[in-house]
């Protein structure tokens, strides 16, 4: 079973949150394993309080160490030793490369959720194994950048969606964006679904999702399209169609 621990300031909503539709059904069949644990329930004062003053002056409180350390430890104690996360905007950006490798190198991970200012420099110095940010971007609090990332991974546990295919086919799994996705009615507000998507010919289906797919992330994303490896024959074939419908079409965004 692969266990992911949550050490923060709110743990009701994040239990909730991960005990809902997807995780929720592969913790009741024991795939996973989220837990949320409340940092005040660790602290030694009657105030329950988690932070302080920040030395050297300035605005905000930071968190305090023995606190995150008291509760980091009990999950230790309780579940062995994990590897240990903090959400930080100060991070290295994480990528779906990075849920692929949390999933593949361990089975157990303590996220930890800043809030305030952050966390004192002396918890991440001993405890903390890398820090992580979720995008060039400031939250009020750790807790959506932790789910974030406990759900990118846990849904590559095996058991936890259907089969393989069901992630290896997606966005970012292999360099790509995916192709766009069509459900019933065949006809919407005047839109139709592509006809070939209706053909039940496997193979010109899947033909046309990859070329969908490479044309999306070339307009999309061109930082991903230039590490692609195109040189396979069936994508060269893709490629040149591709290029012979944007000059028949005129079309600029093709
Ligand atoms: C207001 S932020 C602290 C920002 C910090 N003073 C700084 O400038 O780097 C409070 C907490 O939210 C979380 N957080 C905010 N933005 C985040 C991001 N982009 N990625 C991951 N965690 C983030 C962190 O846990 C952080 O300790």
């Amino acid at each position: 079973m692969y266990q992911i621990d949550i050490m923060t300031l709110f743990d009701e909503t994040v239990g909730d949150m991960m005990n809902e539709s997807i995780l929720g059904r592969a913790q009741e069949r024991d795939f996973i394993r989220i837990e949320a644990h409340q940092i005040r329930d660790y602290t030694r004062n009657k105030q329950k309080q988690v932070d302080d003053y920040p030395y050297g002056g300035g605005r905000g409180a930071v968190m305090q160490a023995d606190p995150l350390y008291q509760c980091w430890k009990h999950i230790v104690d309780t579940h062995g030793p994990g590897h240990t996360i903090y959400l930080s905007p100060a991070g290295k950006t994480f990528v779906q490369a990075d849920a692929k490798r949390l999933k593949a190198d361990y089975d157990h991970l303590i996220l930890v959720c800043g809030h305030y200012e952050g966390i004192d420099e002396r918890f991440i110095e001993g405890y903390v194994d890398e820090e992580i940010s979720i995008g060039d971007f400031v939250l009020t609090g750790g807790e959506l950048p932790a789910m974030v990332i406990a759900d990118a991974v846990a849904r590559l546990v095996p058991g936890v969606l259907p089969d393989a295919e069901c992630f290896q086919d997606e966005s970012h799994w292999n360099g790509l964006l995916e192709y766009p996705q069509y459900s019933r009615p065949e006809e919407w507000q005047g839109r139709r679904v592509p006809p070939i998507l209706l053909s039940g010919h496997h193979a010109n289906i899947a033909k046309w999702r990859r070329k969908q797919a490479l044309l999306r992330t070339r307009l999309r994303r061109p930082d991903l399209y230039e590490t692609l490896d195109l040189s396979s024959k069936q994508d060269q074939k893709l490629l040149r169609e591709l290029e012979e419908e944007r000059s028949r079409d005129g079309t600029a965004s093709q």
